[in-house]
């Protein structure tokens, strides 16, 4: 208990965030629905995705209960420097605020001025000396009196994501997140296809429809696709099952994803690779685990699988790295006559489930979905 305690501080200390410009107050930042009158579109977009539900998400909060119960309140502080930004930029820890609740929201990034992409967590410089100066992607931005506008080379660059996508825990130094390191050295960092490209896919057309009528070679769609949007999970990953001398030879290939998979880290997402085997009659001879892609942690006294929090030391770590594939290999059962294999994506680590199932927590947006599916005659 002690010793985690200790890692926990570190987790919690090493926070690197920074304001400039003094102290903004939470009535200073505007919440979506006012950005949204003239950004209507965006504003749609945004609220579907998992950024802006960071802090409300069910999931997230049974965690942060779980989080202060193991090392003490004061690990919010923590926790809110990336899953809800916005209330730690104005130090509303209390969430008195409507604005503070809206997890990664827009009046906090387009108030972002610089981001460290080490694995500091929560590495960006905040601007509150004037929350209606917005920073974009445009050096031409006519908002008129609307806001005030500076283009920011920044929000052009997967370097802004890593502010909270790369982070190692304090002390330690074990990696909790590493999808910035990850994407950096893929073939799609090195053709210049940053973050943005793929999960903010552009788009031609007005950045402020019916207010401005420049129109746009480039508007960014704020939804954040990935995991959790339908349809993304289906394409990513091909898999494939073969015979080679006696052995099950398993082949998951990375197709499209400019990191590895699965893209999230922090002992949450896992991606579970399963054989099931029929016998002659087709009747079942059990399902085997053959892989788990992911990482899980264990704590200082060894108990894994633990969350991010207490990580102490990597227990497993398994991932299909950017443009590659990862080959398995599994023993076949005597009386095997079809193998059936399955890539099966988890929101949230399937060792969690029973806890959270019985604590009633709503998990309706954490499904498994089945990324890919081959089956095999065997000899
Ligand atoms: C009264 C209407 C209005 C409101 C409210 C509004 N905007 Fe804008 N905004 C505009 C217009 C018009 C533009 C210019 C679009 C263009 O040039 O294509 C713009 C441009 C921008 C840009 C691009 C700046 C650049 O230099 O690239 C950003 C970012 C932005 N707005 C963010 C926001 C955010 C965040 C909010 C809420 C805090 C917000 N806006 C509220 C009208 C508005
Ligand atoms: C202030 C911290 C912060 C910044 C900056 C940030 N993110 Fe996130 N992001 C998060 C958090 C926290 C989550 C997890 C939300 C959840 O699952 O509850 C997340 C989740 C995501 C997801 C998963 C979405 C889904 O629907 O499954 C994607 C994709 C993503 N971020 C991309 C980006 C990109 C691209 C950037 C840079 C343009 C970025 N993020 C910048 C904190 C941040
Ligand atoms: C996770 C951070 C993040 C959040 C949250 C966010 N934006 Fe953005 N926004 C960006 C980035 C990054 C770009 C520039 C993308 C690029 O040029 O590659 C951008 C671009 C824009 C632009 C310029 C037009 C365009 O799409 O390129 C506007 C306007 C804008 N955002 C408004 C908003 C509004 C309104 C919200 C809330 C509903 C919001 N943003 C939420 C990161 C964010
Ligand atoms: C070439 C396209 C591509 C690039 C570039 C890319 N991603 Fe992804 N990303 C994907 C795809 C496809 C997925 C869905 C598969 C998965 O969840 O691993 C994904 C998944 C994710 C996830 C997990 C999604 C979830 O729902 O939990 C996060 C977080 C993420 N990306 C963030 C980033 C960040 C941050 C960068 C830049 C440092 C980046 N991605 C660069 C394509 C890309
Ligand atoms: C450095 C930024 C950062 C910090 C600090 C952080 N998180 Fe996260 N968290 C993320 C990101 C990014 C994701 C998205 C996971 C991924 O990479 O796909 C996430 C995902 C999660 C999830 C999964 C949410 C879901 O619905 O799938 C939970 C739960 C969570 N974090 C809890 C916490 C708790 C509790 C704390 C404080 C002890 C914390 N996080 C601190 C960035 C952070």
């Amino acid at each position: 208990m002690r010793a985690s305690r200790r890692v926990l501080f570190a987790f919690a200390v090493a926070c690197s965030m920074t304001c400039g410009g003094g102290e903004a107050s939470a009535q200073d930042l505007r919440p979506a629905r006012f950005c949204g009158a003239c950004h209507g579109p965006i504003r749609r977009e945004w609220e579907t995705s998992a950024m802006a539900k960071s802090w409300k998400n069910p999931v997230f909060q049974a965690f942060l209960t779980d989080a202060k119960a193991a090392l003490g309140d004061s690990v919010l502080a923590s926790c809110v420097a990336c899953h809800a930004p916005a209330a730690a930029v104005t130090a509303d820890y209390k969430f008195e605020s409507p604005v503070s609740q809206e997890g990664v929201t827009c009046n906090f990034c387009h108030n972002v001025t610089a981001v460290d992409p080490s694995p500091l967590p929560a590495s960006y410089t905040f601007d509150a000396s004037d929350p209606l100066l917005m920073r974009g992607p445009y050096k031409d931005s006519d908002p008129g009196s609307a806001h005030g506008f500076v283009y920011s080379e920044i929000h052009t660059k997967g370097e802004f994501c890593a502010a909270c996508h790369e982070h190692a825990a304090g002390g330690t130094g074990v990696p909790i997140e590493t999808t910035y390191s990850r994407w950096k050295k893929s073939e799609a960092a090195s053709q210049g296809k940053q973050c943005q490209d793929c999960h903010m896919t552009p788009y031609a057309g007005q950045a402020a429809p019916k207010i401005s009528k420049k129109n746009r070679e480039k508007v960014h769609a704020h939804s954040f696709r990935a995991a959790h949007t339908p349809g993304v999970l289906d394409s990513v990953a091909t898999l494939k099952a073969s015979v080679e001398k006696g052995r099950l030879r398993l082949t998951v290939r990375n197709r499209r994803v400019g990191h590895s998979l699965p893209g999230g880290g922090g002992g949450m997402r896992v991606i579970r690779l399963t054989v099931s085997f029929f016998g002659a009659a087709g009747e079942s001879l059990g399902t085997t685990e053959v892989q788990t892609y992911g990482i899980r942690y264990a704590d200082a006294k060894g108990v894994t699988p633990v969350p991010k929090w207490l990580a102490h030391t990597i227990a497993h770590q398994a991932e299909v790295a950017a443009d590659s594939a990862a080959v398995e290999w599994c023993e076949i059962p005597v009386k095997a006559k079809r193998a059936q294999a399955s890539l099966v994506y988890y929101f949230i680590d399937p060792a969690y489930l029973p806890s959270l199932t019985k604590r009633k927590v709503d998990l309706s947006a954490h499904q498994p979905v089945v990324m890919a599916r081959d089956a095999t005659k065997l000899p």
